[in-house]
C-alpha cells in the first residue's frame, strides 16, 4: 500500500471524528488527580467514546501482526512508561507524569490524539520534559507543507529535543491515519530535513513524538504492549492528526482543552 490521499470530503469526515478524539482528553482531563487508576480512566474514556459520542474506540481487541489483541481502550503510559501502557489498578500519585493517547472511529475514519498530563506538581524535570516535548510536536507540525519532505518534521523534532539534552525514542513514528488505524507513510521523529517523501495536499498523518529525559533506548514489558525507557528515564508524548493543505497544515485533532500552540511557533494554514 502506498501514501492515500484524501479527498476533501473524506477530509470533513476524519475532522469530525479527530474533534471528537479530542474531545475524549478535555472529558478525562479533570479525573487526572493523585488517587484515581488508569483502568477507571480507561473505563470513563470508554463509555464516553461509545455512549456519549457514539464512536468505536479504536485500541480495544486492536492486533497488528506479531501483537496479541490490545485488551483496554485507551493506552495510558506513566513516567518512564513511552507508549502503549496498559491501563491497570494502581492509583496514580502526585508528581507522575501519564500520557493518555485516544484514537476514535466514526463512520470508519480514525482521529488519533494524545496528550501528556501532569498529576498534581511535578519535579521540575517533568515540567520541562513534558514542555519540551510538545514544543517538539507543534515544531513539527509547523514543518508540514506540500513540496517539503518529511524529513523535516522528524529533523526540527531532533534538533530540539537534543539541544535540551533529551532523546527523541526511534522505534516508534507517526503515521498515515484514515480508513486504518496505521497506514503509510511512516513520519519519523528525527532525521535530516531532505530525506522522505515529499508531501502533498490530501495527505493525512500524525505526528507523536516520544521525547525521553535519558537515553532513547527502550524494551518491551512481559505484557506484549507496555514500552518503557531501558534506563527507566522519565518519558513524555504528545500528539496530533494533521492534514497537508494546499499551502500548509491543518491540524485535525483540536477542541477547546487543547493545550495552544507555544506562541513563538509559526502554523501556516
Ligand atoms: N494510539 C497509538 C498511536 O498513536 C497506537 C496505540 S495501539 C494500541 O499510534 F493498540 F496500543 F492501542
Ligand atoms: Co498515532
Ligand atoms: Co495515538
Amino acid at each position: 500500500m502506498s501514501i492515500t490521499i484524501k479527498t476533501p470530503e473524506d477530509i470533513a469526515k476524519m475532522r469530525i471524528v479527530c474533534h471528537l478524539a479530542a474531545e475524549v482528553l478535555d472529558y478525562i482531563a479533570p479525573f487526572v488527580k493523585p488517587g484515581v487508576t488508569t483502568e477507571e480512566l480507561d473505563r470513563l474514556c470508554h463509555d464516553y467514546t461509545v455512549n456519549v459520542q457514539g464512536c468505536i474506540p479504536a485500541p480495544l481487541n486492536y492486533a497488528p501482526p506479531g501483537y496479541s489483541p490490545y485488551p483496554k481502550s485507551i493506552c495510558a503510559s506513566i513516567n518512564h512508561q513511552v507508549c502503549h501502557g496498559v491501563p491497570n489498578e494502581r492509583p496514580l500519585k502526585k508528581g507522575d507524569i501519564v500520557n493518555l493517547d485516544i484514537t476514535n472511529i466514526k463512520e470508519g475514519w480514525h482521529g488519533d490524539t494524545s496528550r501528556t498530563f501532569i498529576v498534581g506538581e511535578a519535579s521540575i524535570l517533568a515540567r520541562r520534559l513534558v514542555k519540551i516535548t510538545h514544543e517538539c510536536l507543534w515544531l513539527g507540525i509547523a514543518q508540514v507543507k506540500p513540496g517539503i519532505h518529511l524529513g523535516a518534521i522528524g529533523a526540527a523534532i531532533q534538533n530540539h529535543a537534543e539541544s535540551q539534552g533529551f532523546s527523541v525514542v526511534r522505534e516508534f513514528c507517526g503515521h498515515g491515519i484514515g480508513r486504518t488505524f496505521h497506514e503509510e507513510p511512516q513520519v519519523l521523529h528525527y532525521g535530516r530535513r531532505n530525506e522522505g517523501p515529499l508531501m502533498e495536499p490530501g495527505m493525512v498523518f500524525t505526528i507523536e513524538p516520544m521525547i525521553n529525559a535519558g537515553k532513547a533506548a527502550i524494551s518491551q514489558l512481559a505484557d506484549g504492549w507496555t514500552i518503557v525507557t531501558k534506563d527507566r528515564s522519565l518519558s513524555a508524548q504528545f500528539e496530533h492528526t494533521v492534514a497537508v493543505t494546499a499551502t500548509g497544515v491543518e491540524v485535525m485533532t483540536l477542541s477547546a482543552g487543547t493545550p495552544p500552540c507555544p506562541a513563538h511557533i509559526k502554523i501556516t494554514p
